[in-house]
Formats: structure tokens, sequence, C-alpha cells
């Protein structure tokens, strides 16, 4: 079978293997070098646009669109960009074994590919309801989201079923993203997650109140405190009912499913440390094997700022953890050493015409600040989170550019709190003056 030898690796071909692909070629990686190895059958591209313009009815968003870096402004890497810079770009390619010790990684086809520094860039894989046993899971027309194909059979699904019954399980962010999606696509659509608001790992519930009563006033139902425990089927095996613990039955032409997600570590399992579910690293994103790095949703890497161990699963993340891997590459490869990793976490979502943003840690005592009635022509609120005294963490629904900026900087100054007060009632002004 073939063998390929290449002095650096990335296997993963998403966000972060983009990323570090233009990072290699500010560093002057050298043509024949470099090759990524990638499961899917495209060039590395914006994942977040899957769960957002790709699914529009009108002008949806397509590659080559939406190939990295636009994402962050940067130039589009398209899969010409690749050849001209000498990077070999191996798709259509799942990497089924990973040695460690001898540097060999081997596809399903049984090619070898050896490397001499790896760069682990898996990211994650959805989780599924088969994987509890749900009955009936495995109908046709039950969709997950977290790869282009993924997205494809969900739109031929889309024109198929026109103007039917969407059934969403899950209220984090694809439920929320997926929600407004169909519905734009004159679905009606119903939500059902387990918890008392949406997005509980991230919402206080005066925010996820606003956002529920926003998505009530578009006519999407939303049900809480239950969780579906079967499917029916039509003799084709097309889902038909959403069967829910609570003994209701909701009609579903179409449901998405979005109940969290688990980075994709087991083709190194006992290979390199792990902790907290992902590959552990130092703050340059190098694991406890040091010719091999990790990057994006599979690292759980020091947080500086917190001076704790995290995993972040989100894009931001992926594009800078990658960039600052691929620097200290080159640095240790020149005997010099870079600054260590200093992340201020930072996460989005955008739906109909609402778009938040959050930086920082969401512990604490939560204040809301603005208005936050999901009935007003122009809503714009926030909340800072404050702890000892503090101000750690800020998110701001509707917010401009400079506002965004400004909350941004809060999170990472983590001023002094005026009291609760004072916060509500300067609301934005407070983070503007910082
Ligand atoms: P990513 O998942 O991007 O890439 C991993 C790659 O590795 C894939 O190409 C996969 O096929 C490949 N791979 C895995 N195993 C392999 C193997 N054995 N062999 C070969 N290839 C293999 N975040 C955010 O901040 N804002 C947002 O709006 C969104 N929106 C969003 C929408 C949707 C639909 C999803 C699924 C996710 C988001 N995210 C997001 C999260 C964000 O996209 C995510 O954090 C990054 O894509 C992570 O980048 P990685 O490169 O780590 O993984
Ligand atoms: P999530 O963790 O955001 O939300 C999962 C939701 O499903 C939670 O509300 C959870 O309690 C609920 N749930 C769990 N079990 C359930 C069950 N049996 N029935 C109904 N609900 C259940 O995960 P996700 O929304 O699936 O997102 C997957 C990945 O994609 C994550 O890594 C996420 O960060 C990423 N993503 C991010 C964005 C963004 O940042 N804007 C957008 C889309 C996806």
């Amino acid at each position: 079978m073939a063998e390929k030898s290449f002095k650096y690796v990335i296997i993963g071909g998403g966000v972060a293997a983009g990323y570090a692909a233009r990072e290699f070629a500010k560093q002057g990686v050298k043509p024949g070098e470099l090759a990524i190895i990638s499961k899917e059958a495209v060039a590395p591209y914006e994942r977040p646009a899957l769960s957002k313009a790709y699914l529009f009815p009108e002008s949806p968003a397509r590659l080559p669109g939406f190939h990295v870096c636009v994402g962050s402004g940067g130039e589009r890497l398209l899969p010409e960009w690749y050849t001209e810079k000498g990077i070999e770009l191996i798709l259509s390619t799942e990497i089924v074994k990973a040695d460690l010790s001898s540097k060999t990684l081997t596809s399903a086809a049984g090619a070898n590919y050896k490397y001499n520094v790896l760069i682990i860039a898996t990211g994650s894989t959805v989780i599924r309801l088969s994987d509890f046993g749900v009955q009936g899971a495995d109908s046709k027309n039950i969709f997950y989201l977290r790869e282009i194909e993924d997205a494809d059979k969900l739109i031929e699904a889309i024109k198929a079923k026109k103007n039917g019954k969407a059934v969403i399980v899950g209220g984090g962010y694809i439920g929320l993203e997926l929600a407004a999606v169909m519905q734009i696509n004159n679905y009606d659509v119903t939500m059902v997650f387990p918890e008392p608001w949406c997005m509980p790992r991230l919402f206080t519930p005066e925010i996820a109140a606003f956002y529920e009563g926003y998505y009530a006033k578009k006519g999407i139902k939303i049900i809480k405190g239950t969780v579906a425990v079967g499917f029916d089927s039509n003799s084709n095996g097309e889902v038909t009912a959403v069967k829910l613990k609570d003994g209701r039955s909701l009609d579903a032409d179409i449901v998405v499913v979005g109940v969290g997600a688990r980075p994709l570590t087991t083709l190194f399992k006992g290979q390199v440390e792990e902790g907290k579910g992902g590959i552990k690293t130092d703050a340059f994103f190098k694991t406890s094997i040091p010719s091999v790095y990790a990057v994006g949703d599979v690292v759980t890497f020091p947080m500086k700022m917190y001076n704790d161990v995290r995993r972040v699963e989100h894009v931001d993340h992926a594009r800078k953890s990658a960039e600052h891997a691929v620097k200290a590459i080159f640095a240790s490869g020149e005997g010099k050493t870079i600054d260590e990793y200093d992340y201020l976490p930072y996460f989005y979502s955008r739906s109909f015409d609402l778009s938040w943003q959050f930086y920082g840690d969401n512990v604490g005592d939560a204040v809301l600040f603005g208005d936050s009635d999901p009935a007003s022509a122009k809503p714009k609120f926030g909340s800072y989170w404050v702890k000892d005294g503090k101000v750690v963490g800020t998110f701001l629904e509707g917010g401009t550019p400079d506002e965004n900026k400004a909350i941004a900087k809060v999170a990472k100054l983590q001023p002094a709190a005026s009291s609760v007060d004072e916060l509500t009632k300067e609301g934005i002004g407070f983070a503007c003056k910082i």
C-alpha cells in the first residue's frame, strides 16, 4: 500500500486546520512539507455557516464563498491556494489508526502517512440519540448537523417536505439556530429540551426569557422540561412523530437533533495524556508527546486568565489555537519561545435579525441591563457577571462593533464593579467608559 512522508501533518480538515495552514504559509513552510488529511471532501471552511446562511431558502451561502479564512476577515483559501503553496490536501480520507510511536497514520483505504510533527485537529462529533438507545432514532429524516454533507441532506429533506412540521430536539446552539432557520424555511417549528430554559450553559433565565419570547413571536413553540423518548415512522421508514417522556406526541416531517458534541480523541486513546474529555496540552498546544500538538475542539489547554484548564468548542478558539500552535512549532525549530496562549473566551450566535456576543466567564452574580422585552421594536440588552467585586463576564444582544469591543475589553480587564444598581442603570455605558 501507498506510503507518503511529510514534515508536518494535520489530521482533520476543519476550521483549525485551515487557520493552521495559513499560519504555516506565513511562517514560510516549503512546498511538500505539509499535508492536511481530512475525512471531508472539501477544503477547510467556516463551519458556523452550516447552521446559518447555508440553510437559507434565498441566496444561501455556498462554497467556495465560505472557505477559511473569511470568518475572521482574512484571505479566502480556495483549493488552488493550497496547490500554490505546495500544501497537500488529502481529502475524503479517514484516518482509522494513529500510531504515535512509529509516527504513522493509516487511512481507511490502508494508505500510510508518516510525519515528523503531527497536529491533531479532529474537532468534535455529534452525540446521537441512538447512543442512549432512544427507540426509532434511526428513522429517516432525523438529522444531525456537523459537516457539509449533513447540511446537504437536510436541505434535500427541507425541499421534499416543503412547508411541513419540524421538531428540534435540544435547546443549545444547534437547537436555537436550527429552530430559526427552519422557521425561515416556512416550517412549523417546535423545540423540545429538558432544562427549564434554553442554552442553560451560558444564558441566565432572564437572557433566555428574551430569546424564548422572541421565538414565540415568530410562531416557534417551545416545550421545556422533557425529552424525546421515541419516534414513530411510516412504511417508508420516515419519521412521522416524536414521542416525549411526558406522554405527549408531536407530529414531525423533519427532526433536527442538537444534544451536544463529543471531542474526537478515540484514535489517540492511551497514547497521549487526556483531561476533561480532551487531549491535554501545555500553553503552546504541545501534548504529552513532544512531536504531537492538538488544537481546536479536541484540546484541553491551560486557560491562563482563570488559572484553570479547559476545553472550548467554539470557532474563535479553533482559529487562535491553530495559529498559536504553528507559531510555537516554528519558534521551537529556531530555538526560540513565544508567549503562552492567553485566551479570552468569546462565543457568539446569530438567528433571525438577532446577534449576540459573550466574552469572559459566566460565573458569579449576573446583572441584566437594557431593554430585554421581546415585544420591543429594537430590543437591546446585556448582562454583566460579577465575581469578588469584579466584572468577569459580559453579554450583549444587538451591540454595535464598538460596543462589542467595549464588552470584550471589560471581560479582559475585569474592572471593579460599581453596585448592582449602578451597573443596571449604566448598562452598556459602563463598558464604553472602560
Ligand atoms: P472541526 O469540526 O471544524 O474540524 C474537524 C475536521 O476533522 C473535520 O473536517 C472532520 O471531518 C475531520 N476529521 C475528524 N476525524 C477524522 C479522521 N479520523 N480522519 C480524517 N479527518 C477527520 N462556533 C462559534 O463560535 N460560533 C458559531 O456560530 C458556530 N456555529 C457552528 C455551527 C455548526 C453547525 C457546528 C457544527 C459548529 C459551530 N460552531 C460555532 C463550533 C465551531 O464550528 C467549532 O468549534 C470549530 O469548527 C472547531 O474547529 P476544529 O477544527 O477543532 O474542528
Ligand atoms: P449544546 O451543548 O450547545 O446543547 C445541547 C442541548 O441539548 C442542551 O440544551 C442539552 O441540555 C440538550 N439535551 C441534552 N440531551 C437532550 C435530550 N435527550 N433531549 C433534548 N435535549 C437534550 O450542543 P449543540 O447545540 O448540539 O451544539 C453542538 C456543538 O456545536 C457544540 O460544540 C457547539 O458549541 C457547536 N455550535 C456552536 C454554535 C455557536 O457557537 N454559535 C452554533 C452551533 C453549534
